[in-house]
């Protein structure tokens, strides 16, 4: 009986959420918090022993089984990753089932194809949204999407409807980054679908959602140069254009403004609504200390980390990495257990 294990990071966003969705630019950073499965055929489907009957699990989850003949799997699952914080659970999740659902059938692990089956899970089950996180989550590393970049550094394109993503790698200069959770659990689709209607209905907000646009433009140039200052003061603007098209919330402008004393800038990253907003900081602590004092969950996070890994095994034997790359993993969850 075959078993397969895959692991898929968590992001955040430099610059860009929302405006995505329209083909405007991104640049997101995969981080040290990870998504786990281990799947195997099974006679019904199971997550962590618990029958789900009628599959009775998430839609993302049902997406790729469907896609993938509907055989019942056994899935055992775990997580690093708090839900509805920005954070791209859901994508981790589908970028994990894809790549362990694609090993199970033999497949060498292909991560364009992973990354394309998991934002189809994610469109199915959260409507109109961009690869972003599903991308960033198969990739590791930053990630970059609509950007210009060298033919090298060009991953994957996908095109859903009349939008087209050009996906891309960046190299980063070295930064630390805290994220602080408000700890209010906001799904993404209602957000998405709040600054869609507001877009369309409204030409002042669809002229935001474009600055947005030049505002991502403008920090991969900063970050090219390795211009911190600048970096940091397009995020915090960058908050306050997320903030006029309603996204933000009292909490993360709170945690927005403890953390920007000892910061770069700051901002919101992912939906918004609740959530995690991030600072780009050389005081790390200070900044730590202060999202605590005010009320959040502060994450110093680790950059730079592998995309989507995934191995398998005769249960009861050794296990063989089909995941290694230049960001691929040494060992993976299952093998420290
Ligand atoms: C969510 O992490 C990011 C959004 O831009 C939605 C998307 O890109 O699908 C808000």
């Amino acid at each position: 009986m075959i078993e397969a294990t895959a692991s898929a990071p968590s992001k955040f966003v430099i610059l860009g959420e929302h405006a995505v969705v329209y083909g405007e630019p991104s640049l997101t950073l995969a981080i040290d918090l990870r998504f786990r499965v281990r799947l195997r055929y099974s006679d019904a489907f199971r997550v962590n022993g618990q029958t789900a009957s009628n599959r009775n699990t998430s839609p993302h989850m049902r997406y790729l089984y469907d896609l993938h003949g509907g055989k019942p799997v056994s899935a055992y699952v775990e997580s690093d990753i708090p839900s509805g914080s920005g954070l791209g659970s859901s994508a981790a999740l589908s970028v994990a089932f894809a790549a362990a659902l694609q090993a199970l059938e033999g497949q060498p692990l292909d991560r364009a194809a992973v990354a394309k089956d998991a934002y189809e899970a994610e469109y199915y089950a959260q409507g109109r949204g961009s690869p972003m996180d599903t991308s960033t989550s198969a990739a590791g590393g930053g990630v970059a999407l609509n950007m210009p970049h060298r033919k090298e550094d060009l991953l994957w394109t996908i095109s859903k409807e009349d939008r087209t993503w050009e996906v891309s790698r960046f190299d980063t200069p070295p930064m630390t980054f805290v994220l602080g959770n408000t700890g209010i659990r906001a799904a993404t689709g209602p957000l998405v679908d709040k600054v869609r209607r507001y877009r369309e209905s409204n030409s002042f907000a669809a002229g935001i959602v474009d600055e947005i646009g030049d505002v991502t433009r403008d920090g991969l140039r900063a970050l090219r140069a390795g211009d911190l200052d600048e970096l940091g003061a397009l995020m915090t603007y960058d908050h306050k254009l997320l903030s006029i098209l309603g996204v933000s919330c009292p909490e993360l402008n709170s945690l927005v403004d403890a953390a920007l004393p000892y910061s770069y800038g700051a901002k919101l990253t992912g939906s918004g609504g609740g959530g995690c907003m991030v600072a780009l900081t050389d005081r790390p602590q200070q900044v730590a200390k202060a999202i605590l004092a005010h009320g959040g969950t502060p994450y110093i996070v680790h950059t730079g980390v592998p995309g989507v890994t995934v191995s398998t095994r005769e249960a009861g034997q050794k296990q063989r990495h089909r995941g290694r790359g230049h960001h691929g993993e040494k060992k993976n969850a299952d093998n420290r257990r």
